[in-house]
């Protein structure tokens, strides 16, 4: 469960988290929608402490904080309490496939290099990556880089998983493999906080959609009640731009087709 009360953050001058209140149920599915620069980064990283917040309290699992008055002990032990996967994948270049899923086994856990390997073996598995367990980074897809990612994520068992547009970054042929394994993991009930832009894949995988745009929640609900009746201006005219940005995108596979 995530419980966040009053959140603020600023960089310099600039407000870009006002005063953000919202919770996550145990094993539930929360996507986080909005335009680009509407602080959904920064709420995801406030929330393991990428980012220091500058007001607020944040429950994870049974760990609070008030994030006026933390200390470097309790960020640690809250860091824990989530694994995030980035739109960048952020694997370590010079590991393998393997040895990225087991290093913080290994390093933070401090467990035997053996009992890594069959958890890390493991995790591959589950995300259909168990061919290419030597592979290096460089020697995979985008989306198999991805996969690879999310089973580091997992290796921790953390208490929620953080996405922060997971596929937004990979070319289009790759994006199904990598939603395919997040709806697996979704449908095991973790608790889980998606950033992302794809939006049946939100409205299929979650429990509940929050829609933030210039660093507040302006709408949440069920899928059904906020993609097909949104009740604030903002969030109607952001599912109608990204409706029309939709349709500009198939038009043009259409077109290509056509001439090729
Ligand atoms: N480290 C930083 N320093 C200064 N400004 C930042 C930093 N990170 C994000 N911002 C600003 O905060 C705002 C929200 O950014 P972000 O959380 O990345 O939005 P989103 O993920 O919704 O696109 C943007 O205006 C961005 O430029
Ligand atoms: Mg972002």
């Amino acid at each position: 469960m995530i419980k966040v009360n009053n959140l603020r953050k600023s960089f310099n001058n600039t407000v870009v988290l006002k005063d953000i209140s919202f919770e996550v149920a145990e094993g539930e599915v929360v996507a986080i929608i909005g335009p680009s620069g509407s602080g959904k980064s920064t709420l995801l990283r406030c929330l393991n402490f990428l980012e220091e917040p500058d007001a607020g309290m944040i429950q994870i699992g049974d760990m609070t904080v008030d994030a006026t008055k933390t200390r470097k002990s309790e960020i640690n032990r809250i860091r824990k309490q989530t694994s995030m996967v980035f739109q960048h994948y952020n694997l370590f270049k010079n590991k393998t496939a393997l040895e990225n899923v087991t290093h913080s086994l290994i390093v933070t856990k401090k467990m035997k290099k053996e009992k890594a390997d069959e958890i890390g073996r493991d995790l591959l598995k589950q995300v259909g990556m168990d061919h290419k367990v030597d592979s290096y980074p460089i020697k995979l897809s985008g989306g198999q880089q991805q996969r690879v990612g999310i089973a580091r994520a997992l290796a921790v068992y953390p208490h929620a998983l953080l996405f922060d547009e997971p596929t937004s970054s990979l070319d289009p042929e790759w994006v199904g493999e990598v939603l395919r394994v997040i709806s697996g993991i979704a449908n095991r009930e973790k608790t889980m906080i998606i950033v992302t832009h794809e939006m049946a894949f939100a409205r299929d995988i979650a429990d509940k959609i929050v829609f933030m745009a210039d660093g507040v929640i302006v709408e949440e609900g069920r899928p059904e009640d906020v993609f097909d009746h949104p009740k604030n201006k903002r969030t109607k005219q952001f599912l109608k731009d990204y409706h029309k940005q939709i349709g500009a995108i198939s038009q043009e596979g259409e077109l290509f087709s056509v001439k090729t």
